[in-house]
């Protein structure tokens, strides 16, 4: 079982719509995938059109509740959503003593997928330590702009940090180049610079930016199923065998 942390501090970097499409994209292909939203704004949880009535994250990392009793499944991805309420449990851990391994001990039960992802929230907070703490793995999803850059290398600071810390057997498995427009020089100028200064993996397939990824959550849908032949499936799906190589 691979465990993957989705992250970005910054917000709109097409974290949530890599959870949904890349997982949906491994799941099409036979694999067993775990999505969980950890982000109190409950994109990935909206997107598909859940309504956590059972309980979310929160009441799992209180131990409240069993893994099983908490899951949705949508396109054959088990689904663990978030609410709101992941955002005042987080205050409430901010000075207890372990706060930083609430993920990782409630993970550790967990069995039987190929895949987790992990969809978190856009800031550098208590609850992505948690993240990167219960993960073996990161993708960070980037827009090529030029703040995109000063971004990153704080990003890689705090992995580094973490690594150091917490989890040694936490690695970079790549950076994925989100909301791509080829017809933009600044496009091309930021990859450079990325390949350039950066030593973590860029992933060769990009993702196009494409209206119907952005249309697909109002339809409760991936991509890969409100629009099986758009650019931006095509894209989940060259990634997903990118990934698996
Ligand atoms: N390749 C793309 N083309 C067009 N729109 C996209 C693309 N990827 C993401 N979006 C849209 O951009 C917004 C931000 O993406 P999202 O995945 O929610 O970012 P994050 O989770 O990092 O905050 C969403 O409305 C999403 O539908
Ligand atoms: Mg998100």
């Amino acid at each position: 079982m691979k465990t993957i942390a989705l992250i970005n501090q910054k917000g709109g970097t097409g974290k949530t719509t890599t959870a949904i499409n890349l997982g949906g994209a491994l799941a099409a292909k036979g694999k067993k995938v775990l999505l969980i939203d950890f982000d109190p704004q409950a994109n990935l949880t909206y997107s598909f059109g859940i309504k956590p009535e059972k309980g979310s994250i929160t009441e799992f990392l209180q131990g409240k509740q069993a893994l099983q009793t908490l899951l949705t499944n949508k396109e054959g991805l088990d689904i663990l959503p978030s609410s709101p309420a992941l955002a005042d449990f987080e205050v409430s851990i901010v000075n207890k003593i372990g706060r930083e391994n609430l993920l990782k001990d409630r993970l550790n039960g967990v069995k039987g997928y190929d895949y987790v992802f992990v969809d978190c929230p856009p800031s550098l907070s208590i609850l992505t330590v948690n993240a990167l703490n219960a993960t073996s793995e990161i993708l960070i999803p980037l827009q090529m702009e030029i703040l995109s850059l000063q971004g990153l290398s704080q990003l890689l600071g705090t992995i580094q940090e973490v690594k150091q810390v917490l989890n040694k057997k936490l690695k970079v498995r790549g950076i994925v180049a989100s909301m791509y427009d080829s017809r933009r020089k600044l496009t091309k100028e930021v990859m450079e610079e990325i390949e350039k200064n950066i030593k973590e993996k860029v992933f060769k397939t990009v993702i196009r930016e494409c209206v119907k990824i952005a249309e697909a959550p109002s339809f409760a849908k991936s991509v890969l199923t409100y629009a099986p032949s758009s650019n931006g499936a095509r894209d989940y799906m060259d990634l997903a065998k990118e990934f698996l190589k």
